[in-house]
C-alpha cells in the first residue's frame, strides 16, 4: 500500500465520505487520499469499473470528486483545507462497493449500446431513462456561482510549461528586451525537478506564474479585449489560476509543455494502483511512496528514473517487463498482480512508462502541425522552435528534443520569440524517422482492454469501427466517443491511433482537434469572458 516517508507536517483533516483523514495543508487532496490508503476514488460511467489516479497532473479521469459542494473536481490539482468536504461521486455505495459495477459483471465482454434494446421501442424507452439516471459524472453543484470577471494582460512573449526547456527560451527571450510571462501548471523545474536533475534558473524579468493553467487558445475578430476594437483576429490565450482567469495577448507563444506516457494495451490496464512514472514521481515529490511492491512495466528512460527513485525511498520492485511481456494485470478493486512471463507476479502498484506523447494541445490551437510518429504525437518544430504558424515556437520534449539539443533550440526560439520581425513559419518535421510500438497482442478479443478510460470505450469497440468503415482516427472516435470524455484524450488519443492502425484502420496523420478550454472549467469563468453588451 501507499505510505508517507516523513510525518505529516501542518496537520489538517479532510472530511471524506463522512470520514476524517489528516493530510499535509497544501497538498493536492489526491495525494492525501492516496497516502491515506485510499487508491479507488470513483468509479466509470459506463461499466463502474473503480478509478484511481494515474498522473496526479490533470491528464487522467482518476481524481474527480465533489469537493465542498462542487462536482467533478480535479483532485489532483485542488489542495487541502481544513475541513473540506470531498465526496465520492457516481455511485450506489461506496467507491470500494458500487452495486452499479453489475453492469461490468453483466457485461464481461463490453456491451454494444449502439444496437442494445434498440429492436423493441417501449423497452428502449426504459432502457434509456435508467442510462440518463445512471450515466454521467457527477451532479449540479451546491450553488450557482456568480460569473467571473477575467483579469487581462498583454506581453511580447508567453511561454507555457516551466521545465528546462522552457525556462531557456524565456530567459533567452527577456535577455532581448521582451516583456516575458512564464506559465507552469505546477512548480517551476518540470520533469527535471522530479528527475532530480539541476534545473535551469529563470532569469528576473520573467513574470512568473505556477500553478497556472494555458487553458487554450482563441482566434477573435472584432472584439479581442474589452474596450478595443480590432478589425484583424486577435489571438489570445485563456490561462487559469486559483483566482479565476486570465485572458492575455502575446504577441509570440512559446510552447514547452513536455511529453507524458499514456494507457497501456494491457486488459486490466485501468486498475486503481497503476501510475504512470511521472505520476509516481509527482508523489514521491509529495513524500509519498506508491507501494510497497511495485511492478514496472514498459521501457522509457523516465521509468528508469522511477524505479531508481521509488526503490531508493524503500518500494521493492517485483521485476521491470517489456510492456509486450506483460499480458494481464488484475486485482479487486486495486491492483494485486501482474502475469508477466507466463507467471502471475503480485504486487500493490504498477509504474508504467512506455511511449511519451507530447502534450500538444496548445500548441495545436496556437496553429502548429502535431504529427504521429508511430508511438504517439509530437509537434512539429525545427531546430529553432519554428512551427508551421509564424508566431508560435515549440521546444523540448515535446517536438522529440531533449538534452543539449533542446537547449539550443529552446534558446534560439527565444531569441526568435523576442524580436517582432523573428516570426517566420516552418513546417520541417522534428522526426523523420519512423517508429512503430511493439504489437502487444490480438487486441480484438481481448476482453474490456480499456481504449479510454474516461468514457469505458474497448479495443473491441475499435475494431468494430474499423469493421464498419470508421477506421480513421476522427471517425473512430465519432463512432465509439473515445477522446470525448473528461481528460479530453490526454490519456487515450496516442494508445487509440496505435490500436486502430493494428486493428486495420488508417494511420494517423494528426491526433482528433484539441478544442478549449483543454482543461475543464467552472461555467462561471467562461461566462465571466462574455462582453456584457453582447447577448449571453
Ligand atoms: S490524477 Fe488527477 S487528472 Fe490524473
Amino acid at each position: 500500500m501507499p505510505r508517507r516517508l516523513r510525518p505529516i507536517r501542518d496537520p489538517v483533516t479532510l472530511i471524506v465520505d463522512g470520514d476524517p483523514v489528516v493530510a499535509e495543508r497544501g497538498e493536492p487532496i489526491a495525494v492525501s487520499l492516496v497516502a491515506a490508503g485510499r487508491l479507488v476514488l470513483g468509479r466509470s460511467v459506463k461499466y463502474h469499473r473503480p478509478r484511481g489516479p494515474v498522473c496526479f497532473g490533470g491528464r487522467c479521469d482518476g481524481c474527480l470528486m465533489r469537493v465542498d459542494g462542487t462536482p467533478n473536481v480535479m483532485t489532483c490539482h485542488a489542495v487541502t483545507e481544513d475541513g473540506a468536504r470531498v465526496e465520492t461521486q457516481n455511485v450506489l455505495g461506496t467507491a470500494e462497493h458500487d452495486l452499479l459495477s453489475l453492469t461490468d459483471w453483466f457485461f464481461p465482454e463490453g456491451m454494444d449500446h449502439h444496437h442494445m434494446f434498440t429492436r423493441f421501442s417501449p423497452l428502449n424507452r426504459v432502457m434509456r431513462k435508467v442510462a440518463r439516471r445512471i450515466a454521467g459524472v457527477g451532479t449540479l453543484p451546491d450553488a450557482p456561482r456568480p460569473a467571473v470577471t477575467p483579469r487581462e494582460e498583454d506581453v511580447d512573449v508567453l511561454v507555457v510549461g516551466g521545465g528546462a526547456s522552457g525556462v531557456h527560451a524565456a530567459n533567452a527571450a527577456a535577455k532581448r528586451g521582451a516583456k516575458v510571462m512564464l506559465v507552469e501548471e505546477r512548480r517551476l523545474g518540470g520533469e527535471a525537478a522530479l528527475r532530480g536533475e539541476s534545473s535551469a534558473r529563470l532569469g528576473p524579468p520573467v513574470l512568473l506564474r505556477e500553478r497556472t493553467t494555458a487553458l487554450g487558445v482563441w482566434h477573435e475578430v472584432g472584439a479581442g479585449f474589452r474596450g478595443r476594437e480590432q478589425s484583424e483576429p486577435v489571438r489570445w490565450v485563456l490561462l487559469g489560476d486559483d483566482d479565476g482567469v486570465i485572458r492575455l495577448r502575446a504577441r509570440a507563444i512559446v510552447i514547452a509543455t513536455g511529453a507524458e506516457e499514456g494507457a497501456l494495451a494491457i486488459p486490466g490496464n485501468d486498475r486503481p494502483g497503476i501510475v504512470s512514472s511521472l505520476g509516481a514521481l509527482r508523489l514521491l515529490a509529495h513524500g509519498v511512496l506508491v507501494g510497497e511492491r511495485v511492478a514496472f512495466v514498459g521501457a522509457h528512460d523516465t521509468l528508469d528514473v522511477a524505479r531508481a527513485q521509488l526503490v531508493a525511498a524503500g518500494a521493492t520492485s517485483v521485476g521491470h517487463f517489456g510492456s509486450s511481456e506483460v499480458d494481464a494485470i488484475g486485482g479487486r478493486p486495486s491492483v494485486s498482480w501482474v502475469r508477466a512471463r507466463g507467471a502471475k507476479v503480485s504486487c500493490d502498484a504498477v509504474v508504467t512508462g512506455d511511449a511519451p506523447s507530447a502534450v500538444y494541445a496548445i500548441a495545436s490551437q496556437a496553429g502548429a502541425h502535431v504529427r504521429f510518429d508511430g508511438r504517439g504525437f509530437v509537434v512539429s518544430a525545427d531546430a529553432e522552435g519554428r512551427t508551421a504558424d509564424a508566431t508560435t515556437f515549440a521546444v523540448g520534449r515535446c517536438t522529440g528534443r531533449s538534452g543539449e539539443v533542446a537547449r539550443a533550440q529552446a534558446e534560439r526560439a527565444g531569441e526568435l520569440a523576442a524580436r517582432p520581425d523573428g516570426a517566420v513559419a516552418s513546417p520541417e518535421v522534428a522526426r523523420a524517422a519512423h517508429e512503430r510500438a511493439p504489437r502487444t497482442r490480438d487486441v480484438s478479443t481481448a476482453d474490456k482492454l480499456l481504449a479510454c478510460r474516461c468514457e469505458d470505450v474497448t479495443a473491441k469497440e475499435l475494431a468494430e469501427a474499423v469493421s464498419r468503415g470508421h477506421g480513421d482516427l476522427e471517425g473512430a472516435k465519432r463512432y465509439t466517443g473515445f477522446g470525448t470524455g473528461w481528460c479530453q484524450g490526454k490519456q487515450c488519443v496516442a494508445l487509440c491511433a496505435r490500436l486502430l492502425e493494428e486493428l486495420g484502420g488508417e494511420r494517423a496523420d494528426a491526433p482528433i482537434t484539441p478544442r478549449p478550454p483543454i482543461h475543464p472549467i467552472p461555467l462561471a469563468e467562461l461566462a465571466g469572458l462574455v462582453d456584457d453588451e453582447e447577448p449571453r
